[in-house]
């Protein structure tokens, strides 16, 4: 057996104001996203805001429902909106918005493993990476370069 090492490069920014403009323009969506979040069971909000590559910004954020599962994340909201309004444009970087009626979310809170894999399929389709970043409420911010860092090792449709 020989041992291969992964290595992810990651982005930490501080603060909000550290970010460059158009990121800080794009976290300012998804935070507005985030504040009609339908999340009455959970009480925990997220926002997500997409930048295609004409410019236009889509947003989503979760909708629960009284059975359980049938809620959604708020960035499959999100990908599969910009999938259906513009299905031909690139997406060029993501900004994901948490915050919970429980506690002050200090730390950036990272895509589920189901909304990594669905945002994956259009990494894949664009054939260009699309930059994510993720936070709480407050505190840092953190970037991957792409969704395959945040999913090494997956599955695609190469395997089928
Ligand atoms: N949630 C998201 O919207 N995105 C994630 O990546 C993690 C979880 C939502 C789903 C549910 O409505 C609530 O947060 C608590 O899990």
């Amino acid at each position: 057996m020989k041992n291969i090492e992964l290595k992810i490069n990651i982005g930490v920014y501080n603060t909000f104001e550290e970010l460059p403009s158009s990121v800080q323009k794009l976290m300012s969506k998804a935070i507005e996203a985030k504040q009609t979040a339908y999340a009455p069971y959970s009480k925990f909000s997220v926002g997500a805001a997409l930048l295609l590559e004409n410019g236009e910004i889509v947003t989503g954020n979760n909708q629960e429902n009284a059975a359980y599962p049938s809620g959604m994340c708020a960035e499959r909201v999100a990908i599969w909106s910009a999938a259906t309004q513009y299905p031909n444009q690139k997406i060029l970087k993501l900004a994901i918005s948490a915050s919970s009626s429980s506690q002050i979310l200090k730390e950036p809170v990272a895509p589920c493993g189901a909304c990594r894999q669905s945002l994956l399929e259009y990494e894949v389709k664009q054939n260009e990476k699309i930059e994510v970043y993720f936070t709480g409420e407050e505190g840092k911010i953190i970037k991957t370069h792409s969704i395959i860092d945040l999913l090494p090792i997956a599955f695609d449709k190469s395997f089928l």
